[in-house]
């Protein structure tokens, strides 16, 4: 029975850099969650025969909202639902079933690598046909509505069995609970060589170890790397996802990955380490004793693609938001291949990846992408390396050191400062702002500032804008220092704060990224006043 259920406006379900994100004690609030579903259901408009996506990454909350969900789609008129066994469809694995049955969309429940629990964060976003996030114009047109919302519509009716694979009823709406891994995993063979990483396990002498993190890619990381691909049993850890990732910051960095980060390390270190974050789009990838840059992997990614059978034809592009490092850029310019600077968010790859101009893609926060979905895909990462490691059997270090050989090394590292004021955190940015204008042409230590602004973006597809997307502080040697508020962040503000400096190929390229980057560092934190004004040592993560 369709019941129309009247309800009031909340502040603040503006989405942010990647859907709405709030504590679970906020979305638990009665109409909370409700309210901005059906503001997603009025943005999609008529939702008769539509068919749409649900899952999440199985943190704390995503049952129930699963159920809510479910009732109300039924009651807005969708024709059908394909959802997750349990619930659980990582961000890519969404992406993906979203493309491959041609589906209306997708609601995607994750907050990603914030930590979750009863105590921690929920989120929810929409997805749209081409798999990928709902662009801002979208997002803006759920937001009107959540602010003028009077009713929602619902079901009375019992509970969908999400453990069950196959057709159920809810009310006039066709449930199918599909297997979360299957497609996604078929859609891997279909891109790396198999055999290859095979026989590379077969030899034995290749230990890799992938941390899950209690997180969504537990179940994935089992079946490819284990089951398809032989890695050795015990090689995926922490693989059973719980609902508060076992209490951890489910962020796949050296700070929060320690356990791997620990196995990577000293005389027994493993061949290859990755771990990948709560919802499973985000990737780490360690050699032993070597970390390698976001930035860098979406580099090598880019100038070994020719090894992997899914691309072995070519690259149309490449895309990097603007604060990951230019390593990317100098690999397109010697395959000939155009290279985009995107604002920060995954959203923003969608229109290039759909016009073609792009096949990869990625950020300097552990996102790395292709054409294969519209998100991007920690595993998928993973297996690019693997089958690169495959074909030319040398360490990691080894390829990354041959990399920096051929186009230099882009010396990179972000640093946050989480948990600040907000008024503190504003306040750092305006007058950062207010400094910029006369900056321009001026010396800072070694260096000449040859452009400072706020980084604006035009979409080339629909001419779309973006504005205010992060200061940037360029120095006529290439080198960069950009500062940005997160717009994921649920508690205070986050500053970033991130650091680049171009070493040729014919420089000294080892050395610790925090001592080559010491004099911008320094620079950034005295431009900025960060330490000063928050009282703080230092910042909370260095990646
Ligand atoms: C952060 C990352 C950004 C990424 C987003 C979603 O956003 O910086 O690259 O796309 O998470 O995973 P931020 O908190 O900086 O707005
Ligand atoms: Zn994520």
């Amino acid at each position: 029975m369709k019941r129309h259920i009247a309800t009031q406006p909340f502040e603040g379900q503006r989405p942010g850099t990647s859907g709405l994100r709030k504590k679970v004690t906020v979305f638990q609030q009665p109409h909370y969650l409700e309210n901005f579903v059906q503001a997603i259901f009025d943005t999609i408009g008529d939702c008769a025969h539509k068919t749409l996506v649900v899952g999440g990454d199985g943190r704390y909350y995503n049952r129930e909202a699963i159920q809510i969900i479910l009732r109300m789609a039924s009651a807005n008129g969708f024709a059908c639902a394909l959802v997750g066994r349990d619930g659980l469809l990582s961000t890519p694995a969404a992406s993906c079933v979203i493309r491959k049955y041609k589906t209306d969309g997708g609601i995607v429940l994750s907050a990603s690598h914030n930590p979750g629990g009863a105590e921690g964060d929920f989120g929810i976003k929409f997805n749209m046909p081409n798999g990928g996030p709902a662009p801002e114009s979208f997002t803006e047109a759920t937001y009107a509505r959540t602010r003028e919302i009077t009713q929602y519509l619902t079901l009375a009716h019992e509970d969908v069995e999400l453990g069950r694979i196959g057709t159920q009823r809810l009310g006039d709406m066709t449930i199918q609970i599909l297997d979360p891994v299957a497609d996604y995993a078929e859609l891997m063979e279909s891109l790396f060589d198999f055999d290859q990483i095979r026989a590379l396990f077969a030899e034995g002498l290749f230990n890799i170890c992938f941390d899950a993190m209690h997180a969504i890619t537990g179940p994935y990381a089992l079946e490819i790397l284990e089951n398809r691909l032989g890695a050795m049993p015990g090689s995926v850890i922490n693989s059973v996802p719980l609902p508060d990732f076992g209490g951890g910051h489910p962020d796949p960095n050296l700070t929060y990955a320690h356990e791997l980060v620990d196995l990577m390390q000293g005389a027994n270190a493993l061949d290859f380490g990755a771990a990948s974050d709560g919802d499973g789009d985000r990737n780490m990838v360690l050699g032993k004793n070597f970390f390698v840059t976001p930035s860098d992997s979406l580099a090598v990614i880019a100038a070994n693609a020719h090894l992997v059978p899914g691309y072995r034809d070519g690259i149309a592009g490449i895309a990097r938001s603007m604060p990951t490092s230019q390593a990317a850029d100098r690999v397109a310019e010697a395959l000939g291949i155009p290279c985009y600077e995107t604002p920060t968010g995954w959203k923003f790859f969608g229109n290039l990846l759909d016009a073609g101009k792009i096949t990869l893609c990625g950020e300097e926060s552990f996102g790395t992408g292709s054409n294969h979905v519209r998100e991007k895909d920690g595993l998928w990462a993973v297996l690019f390396w693997l089958n690169i490691l495959a074909v030319r059997r040398q360490s990691v270090e080894a390829i990354v050191l041959d990399h920096w050989r051929r186009y230099g090394r882009n010396v990179y590292s972000r640093h946050d400062f989480e948990g600040m004021d907000t008024d503190t955190a504003r306040g750092i940015m305006a007058d950062l702002t207010a400094r910029f204008e006369t900056i321009k042409g001026k010396s800072v230590g070694p260096y000449v500032v040859a452009n400072a602004d706020d980084f604006s973006y035009t979409d080339p597809i629909d001419g779309s804008e973006s504005h205010g997307q992060g200061l940037r502080l360029i120095f006529t040697d290439g080198s960069r220092i950009v500062f940005r508020l997160s717009g994921t962040g649920t508690e205070g503000a986050t500053l970033r704060i991130y650091l680049e400096q171009y070493l040729g190929p014919e420089a000294d390229l080892s050395g610790d990224s925090q001592e080559l980057l010491a004099g911008l560092i320094d620079i950034a934190y005295r431009l900025s006043e960060v330490l000063m004004r928050t009282g703080r040592g230092g910042p909370t993560v260095i990646t």
